[in-house]
């Protein structure tokens, strides 16, 4: 369906990084399009939160959810699993959260577009939080597409990508860091957000897709 100057989106986490680039993209179209994070007062972890907002917003046509790049890396035994427990309330248990709220809001023709990460499906000793909650929403993300149709619901799946995620790197080891995963993926490059964002785009865009987990890590997965 295309974007008319009634179509609204709202992306959740469209204040940085991938959702950002996904809102810019967005806002080149007709319509609205209304980002959302803790910076301006949504926390997605939070149920009553998310529930008010989406009764705030009304009727929508696309949602993107981005929200929450941190996770703890390290071995399970010896991880605090407290701050793999939040990592959790906000990328997955955010993402259902808005879903839950938001899913009655969206028109007819309308779709939802979650975020998962390459290392679902990748096995990466000291990964496993993000491993696990990335594989949990591309699992929830197929169930959903059959529960909610003829709405479409799909997954982008970032490898690294280059944003603020990892602006709290020293610079020289976050420089060293990125050339070191461009030499070493079969694209040569590290992903930019807009690179991503174009993902998000198809998955909109594209009438046949839906319970579909977009891949764009560079060849991460096959290196
Ligand atoms: N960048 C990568 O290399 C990479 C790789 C694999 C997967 N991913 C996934 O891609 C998605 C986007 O990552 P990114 O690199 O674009 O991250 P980012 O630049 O750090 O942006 C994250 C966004 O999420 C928002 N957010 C964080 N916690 C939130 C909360 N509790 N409630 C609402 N919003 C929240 C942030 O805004 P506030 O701080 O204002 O809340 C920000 O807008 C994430 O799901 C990440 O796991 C990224």
């Amino acid at each position: 369906m295309g974007f008319e100057k009634t179509t609204k989106t709202i992306v959740i986490g469209g204040t940085s990084g991938i959702g950002r680039a996904v809102a810019e993209l967005l806002s080149a179209r007709p319509g609205e399009v209304v980002v959302a994070s803790r910076s301006n007062g949504l926390d997605i972890s939070d149920e009553d939160q998310v529930n008010e907002f989406f009764k705030r917003q009304g009727l929508f046509d696309h949602l993107v959810v981005t929200a929450g790049s941190r996770a703890p890396s390290g071995k399970l035994v010896g991880l605090n699993l407290n701050s793999a427990r939040s990592a959790f309330d906000t990328k997955f248990w955010g993402s259902v959260n808005a879903v839950h709220a938001a899913a009655s809001n969206i028109r007819p023709g309308g779709t939802i577009t979650l975020t998962s990460g390459f290392l679902a499906r990748r096995t990466v000793p000291g990964t496993f939080v993000k491993t696990a909650m990335n594989a949990a929403l591309e699992a929830t993300a197929k169930i959903l597409a059959r529960e909610l149709a003829p709405l479409r619901v799909n997954v982008v799946s970032p490898g690294l990508t280059e944003t603020e995620a990892y602006s709290g790197m020293e610079a020289t080891a976050r420089s060293q860091m990125l050339q070191n995963a461009a030499a070493s993926l079969p694209a040569g490059r590290v992903a930019q957000p807009h690179d991503l964002a174009a993902g998000y785009l198809f998955a909109i865009d594209t009438p046949s897709v839906t319970g579909a987990v977009i891949d764009i890590e560079g060849g991460a997965l096959v290196a």
